[in-house]
Formats: structure tokens, sequence, C-alpha cells
């Protein structure tokens, strides 16, 4: 349970000078209570009937989608599309298949227009949703919880981590009721998602680096955040945090597009942030990534201790966060909010009340 004060001392005696901060913090008691909440929830039969999904959110709810859909396709052998809540409202393509409705509050109204269009066709929908109190926990045929306390800082932190951790589960759910997908991985997966707390307590105590990153990065005027598979997407959510904290001009992009166009904005010096994992997927991302330091890019890469020797050849620095690759999205997200929030805090800003945000968007 969060409490309103972030200088309130935690049963282990830190204190902390801002809500964001007090939240990454929590994200080990956070995981664990998502997945208290998910134990022993079955899925109904017309969800492990279905092989097509369509996750629907905003900002870092839909970051959250993205960075899961690979583990979720592989775990359950099923097709996962994907929809911004804002575009997908005004589409004229009809909806098919079952809507995963992803939202901390449950609150967004674009979310919620979006919804309402699969609930219009007769579809199911299912709600994965931090506040059960809200308009998507309450409609949503199937909730499936999303347990990270309340998030006071309008930036999301623990909710991310959290949403990250329901739709894994709910991919390695899936495929276990359905009987597709790659059971192996599933086991693996499993294994090591048990051990998210773990990891993410190991990831906040990367923070000295953090922090010595985050003094450069409040130097410049913008950023780019580049990854492959999931790391694409959770370059969007680095890229994400650092702009609305820290105000900095920031880009999260997929390291295969560079060449198509992107590479163009390349100075010498230019601070590119690559989300690697030590996985079949890296010599890519890496290839991708030496091009752009040809260039004269900065390459800061963030992986894992399987990745570390590859990306050290690339990079001009590398930082190993802890765990193997398949908790490496939890690791680099952990270190991009710390990132993003030090950054902030070099800068002056008030850094739980960015500037122009709101942490419920009711509006269209
Ligand atoms: C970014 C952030 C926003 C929200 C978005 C959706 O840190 O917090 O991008 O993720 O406004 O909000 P929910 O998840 O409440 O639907």
């Amino acid at each position: 349970q969060t409490v309103a004060d972030p200088m309130a001392a935690r049963e282990d005696g830190r204190r902390f000078a801002h809500h964001t901060r007090r939240e990454i913090a929590e994200q080990p008691e956070a995981l664990a209570a998502t997945d208290a909440a998910l134990k022993g929830l079955a899925l109904p039969p017309d969800v492990v009937a279905c092989d097509r999904f369509t996750v629907i959110a905003c900002g870092s709810s839909l970051f959250a989608g993205a960075t899961a859909r690979e583990a979720i396709e592989r775990a359950a052998g099923v097709t996962v599309d994907l929809e911004i809540a804002s575009e997908f409202r005004d589409r004229a393509a009809p909806p098919r298949g079952i809507a995963i409705l992803i939202s901390q509050s449950g609150e967004t109204a674009d979310t919620i227009a979006a919804m309402a269009r699969f609930r219009a066709a007769g579809l199911s929908t299912i709600g994965m949703v931090n506040v059960r109190e809200s308009v998507i926990g309450r409609t949503a045929e199937l909730v499936w919880p999303i347990s990270a306390g309340q998030e006071i800082g309008v930036a999301a932190t623990k909710s991310f981590t959290a949403q990250l951790l329901a739709l894994m589960r709910f991919g390695i759910a899936l495929g276990e009721a359905r009987g597709t997908g790659d059971a192996a991985f599933r086991t693996r997966l499993a294994r090591a998602l048990d051990d998210l707390p773990r990891i993410c307590t190991e990831a906040e105590a990367m923070e000295p680096i953090a922090r010595i990153l985050a003094e450069r990065i409040a130097g410049e005027e913008e950023a780019l955040f580049i990854g492959r598979g999931w790391g694409a997407a959770l370059a969007q959510e680095g890229a994400l945090k650092l702009k609305e904290l820290s105000y900095i001009r920031a880009e999260g992009y997929p390291s295969g597009e560079l060449k198509h166009g992107p590479i163009a904005v390349i100075r010498e010096g230019s601070p590119v942030i690559v989300c690697t994992p030590g996985d079949a997927g890296q010599a890519k991302v890496l290839a991708n990534a030496s091009a752009v330091a040809a260039r004269g890019a900065h390459l800061v890469a963030l992986t894992d201790v399987g990745g570390a020797e590859a990306a050290a050849a690339t990079a001009a620095e590398t930082i190993t966060m802890p765990g193997d690759a398949l908790v490496a999205p939890f690791a680099q997200a952990v270190f991009l909010q710390l990132l993003a929030y030090h950054t902030a805090v070099v800068l002056g800003h008030d850094v739980d009340r960015p500037r122009n945000l709101a942490k419920s968007v009711t509006v269209e």
C-alpha cells in the first residue's frame, strides 16, 4: 500500500524526496502483489478459444503491451495486434477477436471509446487495470488485474512493470489452457518471472550509474532510444519517460528503421541508448547500432550478462543489468525510469507533476 507522503519511512527505513522515486523503489512489492492477485484466475472458454487479440491502450500502457507482445505470441501461439486507442476509436475497420484494454487508471477516455467499439460488435473485452473501481474495471467481461498499488506520480513506473508481468502471465496461462505455443518457453519464462522482485531490487541498485548518465543527458537537447522486437517498444517507453519528466526531446525507434530516414539526425556525439538483450536477436540490433556509431553517435548499450560482451564490442559504454534476457525488459525498464527521474532532478523539474500532464486523461 502506497502512503501519501513520499517522505514517510518504508518498512526498510528508506525515505524518498518524490512519489515517483518511491514508486520506482516499490516495484518488487508491486510485482509480488500482481502475481498474488493473478493466482488462481481462470480464463473463460471464449478467451481460450481465441487466437487473435488486439491490445488497445495509450502512452506507457500501450508500450507495455508492445513490450510484452513477443512473449505472449510465443507462449500462447496466438497473434497480438496493437492499436493506439485514440486512433482506433475512429477507425472504420470492424473489430475482430478479443480486445485487451490496458489502463493503469481504467478511466482513459480514448481507451474506453475503443472498448465501446468491441462491445457494440458483441465482442469480449479483457481489462488490465490497476484501479479496479474504474470504468474499464467495472465493465470489461474479464478483469486481469495489475495490483501495483496506488500510483501518485504522473509518470507510470511501477504500473508499467506490473502491466508487463500481468501480460506475460496472461500469455503463459493462455498457452497452457489452449495447448498451443512454445511449452518449453512458457516453463522458462514462468520461472524467470518468479524471480522478478529480486531482479528489480538489483536493478534499482544500479541507481548511481543512472545518475551519472542523467547528468550528461541533462546537458543534451535530444536523445534517441533504439531496439528491436520488445527492445523497440521499451526504447519508446524510455523516450516517453525522458521527455515527460525532463522535457528533453527524445525519440524511441525500431533500430532496423533507422536507415529509412531517422539516421539523418545523427551528428557527432548524439546520445543513443540501445536496449539490447543477450539473445539471438542481439546481432541485428548491434549491427544497426554500429551504423549510427559510424556516423558519430555516442552509443550507450543497456544489456544483461549474456549480452554484455557483444554490446561492449560495439557501444562506447555498456551497462549490464541483473538477470538474463527473459527478464531484461523489466530490469531495463527500471533503469530507464531512474535515468528519466534523475535527469529531471538535475534540471530542477517537478518530477511528480510534470508540466501539461494529468495522471488520468478523461478527455478525447
Ligand atoms: C506515461 C503515462 C501515460 C499513461 C497514459 C495512459 O508515463 O503515464 O502515457 O500511460 O496516459 O494512461 P492509463 O494507463 O491510465 O490508461
